[in-house]
């Protein structure tokens, strides 16, 4: 009897490079439709990125949207840890787990430090729901509508040491309408966001 021979692994390709896709780690906080943009994109036969994993800072509901799809998920709490540095440090080491090329904030409300920096600088991307460098910070929707703006946006960042200050890679415009409150003008900008996002990152990923 013949014994049987194991197939060989076959790696995911992008369906045009024949090359592996660029493995993605994405960072969140909170509901995840922006990370969600991201893995139904990574799912075209093209796409060429795979997300590989994705951390948050607390239980965020993202985190199930990538349970669900299977995708490997850790929570990094700053709670857990004895100070910031000792956070900053678990925070790189989680990501640098599952050794990615390109790490996505989708959403994380949390200043990444130098552990992380020094090892992914340059291939940290950031999405910001303001035009930047106006309205930076945790409230860029709501700063934008109190400050009584007629046009706000979204941009997406290279990730610097700074409170989204890094250089800018895209950004899209939205009006401001009458009766906006925070919450319709967000949702509007992520309708105009994540599609930027997820082309910036499919560029970043095919270079
Ligand atoms: C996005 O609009 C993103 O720009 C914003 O959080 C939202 C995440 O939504 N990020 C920041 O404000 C970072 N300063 P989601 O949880 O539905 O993906």
């Amino acid at each position: 009897m013949t014994p049987a021979t194991p197939l060989p692994a076959t790696p995911a390709t992008t369906g045009t490079a024949g090359t592996a896709p660029t493995r993605v780690v994405v960072l969140l906080s909170g509901a995840g439709s922006t990370f969600a943009a991201l893995l139904e994109a990574s799912r075209a036969a093209d796409s060429p990125y795979e997300i590989v994993g994705v951390l948050a800072d607390k239980p965020a509901a993202g985190l199930d949207i990538a349970r669900d799809a299977g995708i490997p998920t850790a929570v990094v709490a700053l709670r857990d840890f004895p100070d910031r540095a000792a956070w900053d440090e678990a925070l790189a080491a989680a990501v640098a787990a599952h050794d990615p090329e390109l790490v996505v904030l989708a959403g994380f409300m949390r200043l990444v430090g130098c552990p992380l920096l020094d090892a992914y600088g340059g291939r940290i991307v950031n999405t910001h729901p303001a035009l930047l460098p106006s309205f930076p910070g945790a409230h860029g929707v709501r700063d934008a509508l109190a400050h009584g703006v007629k046009i706000t946006g979204a941009t997406i960042i290279e990730v610097d040491a700074g409170v989204d200050t890094g250089r800018i890679l895209a950004q899209v415009a939205v009006p401001v309408l009458e009766d906006d409150t925070e919450d319709t003008l967000h949702e509007r900008i992520k309708a105009a966001e994540q599609p930027l996002l997820v082309d910036v990152v499919r560029t970043l990923a095919a270079r």
